[in-house]
């Protein structure tokens, strides 16, 4: 499949488990990949790895907390690329797992900056080029703690259950516009992000026993419902949750 030829695809926590295998399934469908990571060791790793591959995925390192870092960088993607025809506002973090009245004032903080300031500031920065151009698609990145819970974790719930918040608003606000804004809601894989809190394989063992179909998710799984998100096929999709959960959430 090429639906991507020509297309130009901004993707953040590109050197994330997530984020990397979205740069190359994006890249392997042809698009020209904006990376962007506020790694920059890392980036540029994973940009050479895929660039090895053929691939033109380039390396704009950025904190994705800082919304007038964002306007630039996504202003040289526009300068670089011509367009921008899909954003993927993938960075995030997991934070602390404590129960909510233990839970750092100052951690609760970072989650909601890390994963929901920055989906704003995303979008903000993102979607007057995408209107200029007459369209665009944007594809969040959620979680099945958008829409469920688990103890520990609640700030983490509450930033994810804002992202699924902001997407629908943003795509309420731009449908007829020409602009589609969806979230997708990964359940559990195996990333940097889940190692430090989900370290051992027997925790995997009882977390794939929670799912419908048998295992876990895979990186590969995500990516291929964000490509299709960002692409034509979901030409009548907005403001969705779209869930890659293996059934976890349908108990
Ligand atoms: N892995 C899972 O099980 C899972 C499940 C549901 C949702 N998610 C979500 O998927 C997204 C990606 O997670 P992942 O599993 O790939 O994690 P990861 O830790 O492998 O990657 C996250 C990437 O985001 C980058 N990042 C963090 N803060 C940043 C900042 N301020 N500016 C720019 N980049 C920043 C990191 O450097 C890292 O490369 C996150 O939003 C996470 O909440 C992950």
């Amino acid at each position: 499949m090429q639906r991507y030829a020509s297309k130009a695809v901004l993707v953040t926590g590109a050197a994330g488990g997530l984020g990397s295998a979205m740069c190359r399934r994006f890249a392997s469908e042809g698009a020209h990949v904006a990376a962007m990571d506020i790694d920059a060791a890392r980036l540029e790793t994973t940009c050479t790895q895929l660039r090895e591959l053929g691939f033109d995925v380039r390396p704009f390192e950025l904190d994705v907390t800082d919304a007038e870092a964002f306007e630039r960088q996504v202003a040289r993607v526009v300068d670089e690329f011509g367009q921008i025809d899909v954003a993927v506002n993938n960075a995030g973090m997991g934070g602390d797992m404590t129960p909510l009245a233990e839970y750092p004032v100052a951690m609760w903080n970072r989650v909601m900056t890390v994963n929901v300031s920055s989906v704003f500031h995303g979008m903000r920065a993102q979607i007057p080029h995408m209107l200029k151009q007459g369209h665009g698609a944007i594809v969040n990145i959620a979680s099945i703690m958008g829409c469920v819970a688990m103890p520990s974790i609640a700030p983490y719930v509450a930033s994810k259950h804002a992202v699924v918040g902001l997407t629908k608003g943003a795509a309420l606000d731009y449908g007829r516009a020409g602009l589609r804004i969806n979230a997708v809601g990964p359940s559990f894989v195996r990333t940097g992000f889940t190692a430090a809190s989900l370290p051992d394989d027997s925790t995997w063992d009882s977390l794939a026993d929670r799912h419908a179909l048998t295992g876990t998710a895979t990186p590969d799984d995500i990516a291929a419902a964000v490509a299709y998100l960002g692409s034509d096929d979901a030409r009548f999709v907005t403001g969705s949750l779209y869930l890659v959960d293996g059934g976890y959430t349908a108990t």
